[in-house]
Formats: C-alpha cells, structure tokens, sequence
C-alpha cells in the first residue's frame, strides 16, 4: 500500500530524510512517487509515476530545500498510475497539500459538493477532495488543525493522511482512520510515517497514533486530539526495542532471503512468549462454542496447519476461513458464543479487520496473533499475542509463517493440557520437538541450500508447478505454491493430494513439476499412492521428504532431505523452508526483485 512519510526539523534540508524514510517503506509496494516542502514560505511540490530512485533524478528532488516537508509512494486504488494521480494533492489555491493512504468511499459525492463550490479538481483520486475540504473549512478563519478535523469529520472510508500547508508553514497535521501511521520524536524533529522502520534511523522514540486521532507536529514535538470532538490526548512515546540493523539487509541481497535466514532466531524468540497470554488465548479458546481462525495469504495457510494441530492434539474443532469471506460465509450466523482469532503478520489487513469488527458488533470474542505491536488487531483484540518474529520487510512473508504456526502449535499444546487430552509423556514429548524447532530449521538452512540451488537451476524453464500433500502437509504444500506464485509469477496450482484426481490430475502431462511434502508419519503411505497416480501419466517428482526415506526417493526425480524425527504435526515449519528457498531462487534465475513483486504490497490496507 502506499508509504506516507513527514518531518519538521530543527534544521534542513528534509529531503534526505524523506527519501531516506520512503525507501524504507519500499516493500509496501508502489507505483509513483512525490515529495512536497515548504522553502521560504512557498509550498513546493514534485511527483511523477515511477519509482523513488527515477523519478527523483527526473525531478531534481534532491534540489528541493526546506527544513519540513512530506514524501509519498502511491499504490494506485483510484485512477491510473500517472503524474496527475500522484500524491501530494493540492486544493485549488495550490496552498494546501495533502497525502493519503486508504480509501475515501464518500468522495464522488463530497467532489460534487466542492465542484459546486467552486473548487477545481485535476486528477481522478479519491484523495483531492481533502485538501480542497481543507481550503473550504479555511474559509471560516480558523486554522490549519482544526479546519482538517472538520474536514475529517467528512469522511467515510479509511486514511492515513499528512498535510502541509504554506498558510502555516511551521506545522504538519496528520491523521489516521484504519490506516497505519506512526509518529516519532528527537532533539532534531518530528516524525511522521506509514511504519516504524521508515523512522528508526532517527529516533527509538514512537507514538502509535490510533483510529480517529490527528496530531500536529512541529520542532518542538507533537499534540494529539480526537477527530470526533477535538479533546486532548496524553501519550508518552514508546521505545522501539529492534535495532535499524534488525530491519535492514544486513549482508543479504535481498530482505525476503535474510528473513529466511533469520528463522532459527525468529523462532526461538517465538518460543519465549508471555505465559500469561497465551493463557488467556487458552482459556477462550475453551470456551468458544465455535472457534474460526480469519486470516488472509500466508496467515490463512498457518490457520489452515492450526487448525489440524489444534484438532488432533487438543480435540478443537476449529474453522479457519479466509478473511474476505467471512462476512458472507459466517456473518450471520457469528455470535456471542464465537471465538474469532484472527491471524495477521501486520495486524492491519483491512479485510481481517472488517471481519473482527463484524464478529465484535455480533458480540464475539475477538482474539489476535500478530506481529505488530501497536497495530490494530492488538486495540480492537480481547487478547492477543505478539509473535515475536521481528520486522518482516520482504513482501513475501516467511519467518511470521513459521512463526505463526509455532504460537499456534503452543497454543494447541496448553489447551491440550487444560482439556487433559495428551498424557504427560506425550505433553512432554511435544514441548521437547518444540524446543528442537529452531535447531531443525538451522539444519535445514545449512544442509539443503545448495541442493535447492541445484533445482531452481534444473527447473527454471517449467511453466507449470503442482504443489501436493496430505493432511496438515497439504498447508505446507499450499504455502509453498504462493511464495511460488506471488514472487516468480510461474502458474502453479497447490492441492491436498487425495483431491487431485478430483479433477486437477487432468492437466498433469510428461515433465510436469509436481512438489510433493512427504513428511514420515500417518499420511506417509497415502502420499506414496499420490505420487505414483502422477508418475504414471509421466509428471516429473520433486519430493521434500526425510533422511533415508527410500521408498520416496526411488519414486523421485529430484528431492531434499530433510532432518528424522520431526513429528507430523510440526513438519510444517521445517519443510516449508526448502520451498520459500525454491521461489526465491527461482525468482533470482528469473531475473525478478523477490522483495518487490508486482502488483503486490505487504500490508493490504484497502478493501
Ligand atoms: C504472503 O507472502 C503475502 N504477501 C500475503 O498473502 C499476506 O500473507 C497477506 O496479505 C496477509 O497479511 P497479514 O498477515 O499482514 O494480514
């Protein structure tokens, strides 16, 4: 989605940073590119279509001066991607400047009202009638933070918004409604940006502004008010614990590579979670008449593997369903004797959220599991847990998977002890392989790299990918085939293998790659039946299977190898890190950015 960032200093120029801070929201995803400052009292602006690194030579943005200003990346949702459509957006005096992430659904009707005004509008977004609602709101003599509120006021629909404005040049007014926006403070300035990492070059110091609130900033700091009625809000900032080194590159190439690499650590940390929470979680987990598990992308397939741990080990059925869906599919019958635990990375899905919010006004009980201090699901959650996995930057999420499915796996385990469904041994037995997680996945990392360099090499022309497995490898399979899908752009279907006779076996011909997850374990021989329907009609067998599994690797063409002894239940953390290997490799030998796939944005905050 779009990256918004904003700064006054103590002294200029502001460009760098706002250049600075934009590249790091990158992996939001985007199309154009804008800056605004304030130089001497005049408002400059320049934007283009086109990424940071081009438009700012086209432009001479680095000329611009000013010690405040705002820097954009625009993710297109209305109108196309063009200079006209790029932020910032100015009313019609050219005094006010505005940018927007999220969607302004009332704005057809409040551009009529504005045309009929007076105002001029230029471009097609939803976003330049807030400006010119600004300028309108101006027109009573009063200032610059208060005609935004009212402007605000207007709105339906979701922002994060900065504004700059030459008629008081010494302040920015910012605002967020479903949008994320984060304020941070130093003895330099004020900060303002669409994620943490955009400002921790300057500061550890940040204040998560919540929906309905606007906060002004200026040198010396910040004040934040309610847009409903403009009251007073108190924050002190919060310190950021991560390090800038923690969300950068560090010797990778690329962030979606590092974080992979990063999954022994994310993992252990996953495993120090606060007791207390994942207690309460528990218990409401025990409680629910129903428990649906709401999610979208990646944070549905760790729904899907919870919801075969949480069934087999603590006899919890549970639904997971696709956030987007859940209005449709459950909106009406959802209730107070629901649980919802919705499952997102960012905590700012717009789909999970519109799903929580219709499960909480049918009196639900919402829990969240989420990467993201701060975020929304954490505020409008009865209980959450943080997973601990550290900033995910690629787009492609890997390490908060993996991470996902170890809280929920724990999660599973207290409430098979609280409903006494696993003996003592067996409870023992599952928290030891728990522990072995991060080891497992080191393992992995150092000894099937290179062989996975060797099939990425060997199928880098194949224009079709199967993914198969059964039971709880059927996620695994299914996850393996989106990182695939979404940061090569190679067709691939991902089925639980028992359904593909179904119907999908039909397009198998000779050579198709077909990955199968064979995991040892209760679905082992069945998966050997599948391979072998593939096999028969000439498909070519690429197998994720255990050390010195025989029977598996004589049916193969090509297979990795991963560590014995991993129990069913938990393989999926394992062996889905061959997988995200194999698209990132393929990704590579394609020539692609695997941190920046098209068309995509890490966190999907409009509808
Ligand atoms: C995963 O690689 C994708 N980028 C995407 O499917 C993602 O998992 C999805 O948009 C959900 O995001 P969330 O976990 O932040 O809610």
């Amino acid at each position: 989605m779009c990256g918004i960032f904003g700064c006054v200093l103590r002294n200029g120029p502001v460009v760098p940073q706002i250049l600075d801070g934009l590249g790091r929201l990158e992996y939001r995803g985007y199309d154009s590119t804008g800056v605004a400052v304030i130089d001497n009292g005049v408002l400059q602006i320049r934007k283009d279509a086109g990424k940071i690194k081009d438009v700012v030579i086209r432009l001479k943005i680095n000329e611009m001066k000013g010690s405040i200003g705002m820097g954009h990346t625009r993710w297109a949702t209305h109108g196309a991607p063009n200079m006209i459509n790029a932020h910032p957006h100015t009313d019609s005096s050219g005094r006010i400047a505005v940018i927007h992430n999220g969607v302004i659904e009332n704005f057809m009707e409040l551009k009529q009202e504005l045309l009929d005004k007076g105002h001029n509008f230029i471009s097609k977004t939803d976003t330049e009638v807030i400006p010119n609602l600004i300028e309108e709101e101006m027109k009573s003599d009063i200032g610059l933070t208060e005609a935004t509120l009212r402007a605000l006021r207007r709105l339906k629909g979701s922002y994060a918004i900065v504004v700059l404005s030459s008629l008081e040049p010494d302040k920015i007014v910012c605002a967020r409604m479903e949008s994320p926006l984060v304020l941070g403070v130093s003895d330099e300035g004020t900060y303002c940006a669409s994620d943490a990492p955009a400002i921790r070059p300057y500061t550890n110091k940040v204040i998560y502004l919540r929906n309905g609130e606007l906060a002004t900033l200026d040198v010396n700091g910040y004040k934040i008010v309610k847009v409903s009625d403009g009251s007073s809000i108190e924050r002190v900032p919060e310190q950021i614990t991560w390090s800038l080194e923690m969300s950068e590159k560090q010797d990778f190439p690329h962030y979606m590579l590092k974080e992979i690499f990063e999954q022994p650590t994310s993992l252990r940390n996953g495993l120090r979670l606060q007791e207390k929470y994942v207690d309460l979680l528990t218990m409401f987990l025990d409680r629910g008449k129903e428990v649906f598990l709401v999610s979208a992308g990646t944070s549905q397939h760790s729904c899907i593997v919870g919801s075969y741990i949480f069934s087999k080990i603590a006899r919890l059925t549970t639904y997971p369903v696709i956030s987007s869906e859940f209005i449709e599919q459950y909106g009406s019958t959802v209730g107070i004797d629901s649980i919802v635990l919705a499952v997102s990375q960012s905590g700012e899905t717009y789909d999970t959220l519109k799903a929580v919010d219709h499960a909480r006004m049918r009196a639900a009980t919402v829990l969240g599991l989420t990467n993201t201090v701060g975020s929304t699901l954490t505020r409008v959650s009865r209980a959450y847990v943080i997973q601990q996995a550290g900033p995910e930057i690629g787009v492609a999420a890997t390490k908060t998977f993996t991470g996902q499915v170890l809280v929920l796996a724990q999660l599973a385990l207290k409430l098979a002890k609280l409903r006494g469904k696993l003996s003592q041994d067996e409870l023992d037995e599952y928290k030891e392989s728990m522990q072995k997680i991060p080891g497992w996945v080191e393992t992995v990392l150092e000894k099937t790299y290179d062989n996975v360099k060797d099939l990425a090499l060997k199928y880098k022309d194949d224009k079709l990918f199967f993914f198969l497995g059964r039971g709880i490898s059927s996620a695994t399979a299914m996850e393996g085939r989106l990182k695939l899908l979404e940061i090569t752009y190679v067709p691939s279907l991902a089925y639980p293998a028992g359904e593909s006779k179904h119907g999908p076996i039909s397009i198998i011909q000779k050579d198709t790659a077909c990955v199968f997850v064979c995991p040892q374990g209760e679905t082992h021989a069945e998966i050997i039946g599948s391979i072998m329907e593939m096999k028969a009609r000439g498909a070519s067998i690429i197998s994720i299977c255990e050390k010195g599994d025989e029977a598996i690797k004589r049916l193969s063409d090509s297979f990795i190898e991963m560590p014995k002894g991993i129990p069913e239940l938990l393989t999926p953390i394992p062996y889905i890190v061959p997988l995200q290997l194999l698209a990132y490799e393929l990704a590579i030998l394609k020539g692609l950015d695997p941190d920046q796939p098209r068309n995509l944005a890490k966190s999907v905050t409009v509808p």
